[in-house]
């Protein structure tokens, strides 16, 4: 059987990336341009900048990513795009790229939705095994998806307010942490205690929904009530505190998903993902459902890439998504 090679394009928020990816498992190439260095003194993505970058960049990512594989374009099946949700204008820039290279080439254009492509990426672990269930974390989703088939995504949970890695850079930027501070905060977590009270939003409630908001402006408070009263407040204990917070209502979550929902895959994927507490806090959760197979996405490929955009555009083109010369960007994307 021949087989199918899909380059794919990621340009939804601050990394440009290009990847060419085999039988939707493979990853050939990959070619990833960060952009943080210049968002971290704003403390934040800044779309214009985020545009401005993906323009200088796809087009040399894209030649990268052929000349590490060794391939031309008319060794592609097909291409694969990230059509949404993220900031419009970078999208817009992967979606243009795309779709003049298909056009130039003669070859599909496969239209793919940026949380598909992170839940896909634990394609490249092991094969998902259907039906499966999947915890979306990243900076700008937190959803529990449940894929009763391949390429059928139904969102069972979802935030009602922030994203978990949102409330991380939130809780961050008040601690005066660099942009984004997920990670920072995972690794101070490590080293204190949970030892200030905080609120565990929707933790009890029937439904498999979430809610940051409100942990975060609690964390804001504490932080502000302390600096008005003179009161030190010890940051790597607050760390450890707010990750005791998100984890635990992260996982009861998922345990009561699961519980509900007999899967045979489980995997956790989105930049969240490479969380150390998150990590230890779902082993242990899992290993209470054995006959779940339990796929992480790795570390590397937890954040945005294109790779993940490779694996899920190859579902996607078998079951015969095609988009036309029409395709636009869709900032509001959704499952
Ligand atoms: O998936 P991603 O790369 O981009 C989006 O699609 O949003 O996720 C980025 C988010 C950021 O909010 C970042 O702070 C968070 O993932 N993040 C983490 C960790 N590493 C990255 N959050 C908690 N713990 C980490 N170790
Ligand atoms: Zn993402």
């Amino acid at each position: 059987m021949a087989k199918r090679l899909i380059m794919a394009f990621e340009s939804s928020a601050d990394e440009t990336s290009v990847a060419i990816v085999q039988d939707g498992h493979e990853i050939v190439s990959l070619q990833t341009a960060t952009q943080i260095k210049s968002h971290q003194r704003f403390g934040g993505i800044v779309p214009e900048v985020a545009s401005r970058h993906h323009i200088e960049q796809v087009t040399i990512l894209a030649d990268a990513a052929l000349e590490e594989a060794h391939l031309t374009y008319t060794d592609l099946t097909a291409i694969a795009v990230t059509q949404g949700p993220g900031l419009v204008g970078a999208l817009l820039i992967g979606v243009t790229a795309a779709k003049t290279i298909a056009w130039a080439h003669n070859l599909p254009l496969v239209p793919v939705i940026h949380l598909a492509g992170h839940i896909s990426a634990a394609n490249f672990v092991e094969p998902i095994q259907y039906p499966a269930l999947a915890l979306m974390v990243s900076g700008g989703h937190t959803e529990l998806v449940l894929m009763k088939a391949e390429y059928e995504y139904l969102v069972i949970g979802d935030t009602q307010d922030d994203a978990a890695g949102e409330s991380y850079d939130k809780v961050g930027r008040t601690m005066g942490l660099q942009y984004p501070s997920g990670r920072l905060i995972d690794e101070m977590a490590h080293q204190g205690q949970d030892v200030y009270q905080l609120p565990r939003p929707m933790l009890t409630d029937d439904n498999y929904d979430f809610s940051f908001s409100g942990l975060k402006s609690a964390v804001i408070n504490l932080l502000h009530n302390a600096e008005q009263r003179d009161e030190v407040i010890d940051h790597i204990n607050l760390a450890s505190s707010f990750q005791a917070a998100v984890l635990e209502v992260l996982l009861t979550k998922t345990r009561h998903a699961l519980q509900a929902y007999p899967v045979k895959s489980f995997i956790v994927a989105g930049g969240v993902a490479a969380n150390q507490g998150l990590r230890a806090g779902l082993d242990e959760l899992l290993a209470d459902f054995p006959a779940v197979h339990y796929i992480p996405v790795p570390i590397k490929l937890a954040g945005d890439n294109a790779a993940m955009i490779g694996a899920a555009g190859d579902i996607a083109y078998r079951h015969g998504a095609r988009a036309g010369w029409d395709l636009n960007a869709n900032p509001a994307l959704e499952f």
